[in-house]
């Protein structure tokens, strides 16, 4: 069953009822400023971190679900109602939201009115813009009210929910003509505040929370707008909200726009007062200038539009398959870009109270972003690899706001300094911009203690190569790319943390996952060794390669299949001998993309496993047969019920690993198979079971063993968007960027028929043009640039060049 279809032209979801199986969401906001929005209107927003600068509060885990948000009610004498359907929920004639790329629009129709909100983040300001288009549809004069109303949260997310005994004493507002200011704690430490405007003249206002609902009413009928009344309120402490009311008379035919403006603003410390007590609301009231009437918001709109078709324009396909063109051109890069703002702060499954920015998420999501925007991926590597250690370890988290490694997770996660070299040399070869490598980087955030980016890659592949157990395989520490997976921790207690209990370092427990991931990214930054003119430091690291190669496929290999680990006492984790969980996702996938076992066939005879062992319609289960019980020496992936989340779900985040890994072995039937199965577009159809948006992935869909199969959770903030997008551009499309230049090489099913990529790459763009004769999976016969065949599949590169004219031959 659908609930909307997409509307590809105008790259928008089109939402055509509002009891969607779950909030459906979209993200406002490109760089700082940020809104989270249900199709129902409910949602928050917050300055660059979600914890600390949250502006509007939302209320999690809330019955019924989905509740605040930006609200716009319309009280026509007749009845209470939202262009959105929240929080009224009363019933409308007509009901759309619109999800749009960095914008949603919602139209509502009741009694002969239409009401439109278009909601939208500016590319460079501070501020949510909220146009509210009303129109009298009928053929008689209308009358009516209009509310408008947020409700202020006291910056700290966290301390918002808890520190009642203080907070309820602290609320603060100003009210000057049709803006209302929220400036609780500006005049201690803070320096910034928020407001609320309108570009017309106002009939009322209120700022008193339970006086405008009543204080035994929930938002749905707020007595101020069931009276048709505002109280002109003015907060001090307790619980400051902001209401605008407007009083609208509309011609048969006759329509108003409003503009509303949430902002929020900083004043250089020097600059904070306008008189005693009184904010300085200069920077404010330019702010509201700049988008006083339609014309200002329609430029800054079409702004918006512009950045992204700029940057949707970077990759590009047409195929025979309306599905991936939707997926590849639009949705899965818009999602890139959100995950690489967000990392897994802030989502409808992410409180943005929790986690900071992941070091291996960020890393990760660098991989779907860096063509989009190479300079901010260059600056986040930076930041990342600033938070990391001497000794090559990583801070497993940092905060948005200070950069800084956080201590309270702290480090151990044994995985995470590889993805510090994933994500380097996917900027590399990108860009070709070598210079990355010398820029001093900090340790721990020390200046003091700074060296040539370059050195810390060294010191990730080092990490590895002097952190191994027994069997020549690298030690597993907390937890490597499975964070469930907690080998040296022995949590027995409720309170204990899974992952941070226990000693961080075990000398035993060994990952053959980071063993893949050694082997892949000790090969690339071996490669860039070599490009540098280091031959000397290449063949170092190729032979630390080759020792982790052989122990793989060695101590690593179970028969079938690539073992997942050894636990504490050098049991295995992940193989037949095992009683429960005998064989993982995450090997299979991880080893064969870095090579292991091509040669020696073991990677075809692992990948045939998957398929038989962890495969189902909604995809590749992350491990099988479930853990129906709490394995001590095993950790969290044993604490979830069978086939939900660690436990034999359907992780998408290692799918398009098995993906990619099907393409090493030009199996492309099997590869886009697995692509299909859990990409959004593909089971729209199937929505009332998937039940998250169907635009974009979920990390999670309940595996086989769950009681409801084929059930999505936790969408949005996950991986999956950066690899899904990595696996279908870069290795069934095949459009991959290499040290030397752009290769093309696809591998796609026998069926696929010609297809089309133009690719902006380092100042030139490529059309590129790909004749697939039917039958064949992968396997460049021909590639002709600029009308002249050229050997292998890269197509070389020439200094000054803007335009190249590739056909390849299938
Ligand atoms: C989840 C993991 C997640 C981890 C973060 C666990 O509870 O199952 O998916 O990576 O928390 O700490
Ligand atoms: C979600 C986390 O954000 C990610 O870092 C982790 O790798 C996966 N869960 C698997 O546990």
């Amino acid at each position: 069953m659908k609930f909307g279809h997409f509307d590809d032209e105008a790259k928008e979801y089109v939402i055509t009822t509002p009891k969607t199986p779950l909030p459906w969401i979209n993200y406002l906001g490109t760089k700082e400023f940020f809104s989270l929005i249900s199709n129902t209107c409910g949602g928050y927003s917050f300055f660059k971190d979600a914890k600390l600068l949250r502006l509007t509060r939302y209320r999690y885990n809330n019955v019924p679900m989905d509740n605040n948000g930006k609200y716009y009610y319309i009280n026509d004498g007749k009845d209470v109602w939202n262009p959105g359907w929240q929080p009224s929920r009363t019933p409308l004639d007509f009901y759309e939201c619109r999800h749009g790329i960095g914008y949603s629009r919602f139209t509502g129709k009741k009694n002969g009115l239409s009401a439109e909100v278009l909601a939208f983040v500016p590319t460079d300001d501070a501020c949510e813009i909220n146009k509210v288009t009303i129109k009298n549809e009928s053929d008689t004069v209308k009358e009516f009210k209009l509310f408008s109303y947020v409700e202020w949260c006291f910056w700290n997310a966290d301390d918002d929910m808890k520190n009642f005994q203080r907070l309820l004493s602290c609320g603060e507002v100003e009210i000057k003509g049709s803006a209302i200011y929220h400036k609780t704690e500006y005049r201690e430490r803070r320096n910034h505040f928020g407001f609320f405007s309108c570009n017309c003249e106002i009939n009322g206002f209120d700022t008193i929370r339970d006086d405008f609902l009543g204080l035994y009413n929930d938002n749905d009928r707020p007595d101020v707008v069931v009276n048709g009344k505002a109280l002109n309120t003015v907060a001090s402490g307790w619980l400051p909200i902001a209401s605008h009311e407007i009083d609208i008379t509309l011609q048969p035919g006759e329509s108003k726009s409003i503009v509303f403006i949430l902002g929020y603003v900083e004043n250089p410390d020097d600059d904070k007062w306008e008189s005693y007590g009184v904010i300085n609301k200069k920077r404010a009231e330019e702010m509201q200038e700049r988008y006083n009437t339609d014309e200002k918001v329609e430029e800054a709109f079409s702004a918006l539009k512009a950045y992204w078709d700029n940057l949707l324009s970077i990759y590009r396909t047409t195929t025979g398959d309306d599905k991936v063109n939707r997926m590849v051109n639009i949705w899965n890069q818009y999602q890139c870009m959100v995950t690489f703002n967000m990392s897994r702060s802030a989502s409808y499954y992410e409180s943005g109270i929790g986690r900071g920015m992941g070091f291996r998420d960020s890393c990760q999501d660098i991989l779907g972003f860096v063509h989009l925007i190479p300079d901010r991926a260059r600056e986040r590597i930076i930041d990342i690899a600033s938070t990391q250690f001497e000794d090559g370890r990583a801070y497993h988290q940092y905060q948005p706001l200070t950069k800084k490694g956080n201590s309270d997770i702290g480090s151990g996660f044994n995985d995470d300094p590889l993805w510090l070299i994933a994500a380097v040399s996917a900027y590399v070869r990108e860009t070709g911009d070598l210079s990355i490598l010398d820029v001093q980087t900090p340790f721990d955030n020390d200046e003091s203690k700074s060296t040539p980016l370059m050195d810390h890659l060294k010191r990730s592949f080092n990490f590895t190569a002097t952190h191994k157990g027994p069997h020549g395989l690298p030690l597993i520490g907390r937890a490597d790319w499975n964070d469930c997976l907690n080998l040296n921790c022995f949590s027995e207690h409720p309170g204990e943390s899974f992952q941070t209990f226990g000693p961080s370092e075990g000398p035993v427990a060994e990952s053959i996952f980071i063993a893949g991931m050694f082997v892949k990214y000790g090969n690339e930054y071996a490669d860039i060794c070599e490009l540098r003119g280091d031959k000397a430091e290449a063949d170092r690291a190729r032979k630390e390669v080759k020792l982790v190669y052989d122990a793989t496929l060695d101590a690593g290999w179970d028969g079938k299949w690539f073992v997942r680990a050894y636990d504490a006492f050098s049991h295995k984790v992940g193989s037949e001998e095992c009683e429960e969980g005998k064989i993982f996702i995450e090997p299979q996938g991880f080893c064969v993309m870095a090579g292991i076992g091509v040669p020696e066939g073991n990677a075809k005879t692992a990948l045939d496993s998957v398929k038989e062992k962890l495969d189902t319609r909604y995809g590749i289960m992350i491990l099988q047969p479930a853990y129906t019980k709490y394995h001590l020496e095993l950790g969290e992936i044993s604490s979830y019920p069978p086939g939900y989340k660690e436990n034999a779900g359907i992780f998408c985040h290692n799918n398009p690993w098995v993906s990619i890994a099907e393409t090493v072995l030009g199996r492309g039937d099997r590869a886009f198979e697995i692509y299909k199965k859990t990409c959004p577009a593909y089971i729209e159809n199937i929505s009332e079971i998937h039940r998250t948006e169907p635009y974009v992935y979920s990390q999670m869909v309940a595996g086989r063993d769950a009681k409801f199969h084929g059930e999505a959770k936790n969408s949005w903030l996950t991986g999956t968007a950066a690899w899904t997008f990595v696996n279908i551009s870069q290795y069934i499309l095949g459009v991959y960027p290499t040290l030397k230049g752009l290769s093309v090489d696809p591998c796609v099913p026998k069926d696929f028929g010609n297809f089309k990529i133009d690719r902006k790459f380092r100042d030139a763009v490529y059309h590129i043009n790909v004749e697939h004769t039917s039958g064949s999976e992968k396997g460049v016969k021909k590639l002709i640039v600029d009308g002249k065949e050229v050997k292998g599949t890269v197509v070389p590169f020439e200094e000054g060049k803007t335009e190249y004219n590739v056909t390849v031959v299938m």
